[in-house]
């Protein structure tokens, strides 16, 4: 897997290194972030425990809920944070997750930064399907996720447990096919997936 430094002009994607983990852990925990996505478990041993085994077999997770960790950076900044969790390692099925701080949002950062994250998973590493989750509310990631070409698949009633509620999301999900769709008037993306 060579998507672990990815980069993009000023923009680039890397993988979360185990020294790293308090960085990790404030962009994860920070409340913004939680109020748009339910994360399981936040505590710092998880995840310094995920980033051990990330570091280990260098590729994906192999067994079904490994997590993957990968911050977006500007120039040398930490900006944001991109998840890649196995739903099955059988049938090559990934979740994506993402946030950015809200300093850098609204300036195409994220969708550049996940952009060139998605045509090297596609590119290089044979993924059979990606899927996105979202809150049904959270509209700025449902732009996002339009934006970059996945296909909206239909709504999820009650998916998630939040904040003493249940509540709707949407299945967005991206095939080999929707990319290839996507790419093939972005010579920026094209770069990247013949690399
Ligand atoms: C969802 C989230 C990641 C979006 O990140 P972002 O950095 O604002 O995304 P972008 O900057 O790429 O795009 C956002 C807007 O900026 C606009 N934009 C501004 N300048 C731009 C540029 N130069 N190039 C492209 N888009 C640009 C886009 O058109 C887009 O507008 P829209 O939302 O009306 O479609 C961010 O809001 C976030 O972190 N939210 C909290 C966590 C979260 O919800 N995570 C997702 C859980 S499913």
């Amino acid at each position: 897997m060579n998507e672990s430094n990815i980069q993009i002009s000023s923009i680039v994607v890397k993988s979360v290194l185990p020294e790293q983990v308090d960085i990790l852990y404030n962009i994860i925990n920070d409340p913004d972030n939680l109020h748009h996505q339910t994360i399981n478990d936040v505590s710092k041993l998880y995840l310094k425990k995920c980033l051990e085994t990330q570091q280990d077999n260098h590729g994906f997770g192999y067994i079904d809920g490994d997590v993957r960790h990968h911050f977006i950076y500007k120039k040398k900044q930490v900006i944001g944070w991109v998840s890649l969790t196995t739903k099955s390692a059988l049938s090559r099925r990934y979740e994506l997750g993402y946030t950015t701080t809200k300093k850098h949002r609204g300036k195409g950062y994220t969708y550049k930064a996940l952009r060139h994250f998605i045509a090297t998973l596609f590119g290089v590493d044979n993924i059979n399907r990606l899927e996105a989750i979202p809150y049904a509310d959270n509209k700025k990631s449902i732009n996002l996720l339009v934006r970059l070409g996945f296909k909206h698949e239909g709504l999820l009633r009650k998916h998630n447990y939040h904040d003493g509620e249940y509540v709707d999301c949407y299945m967005f999900s991206m095939l080999k096919e929707d990319l290839e769709e996507t790419i093939a008037s972005d010579d920026d993306i094209k770069m990247s997936w013949n690399k």
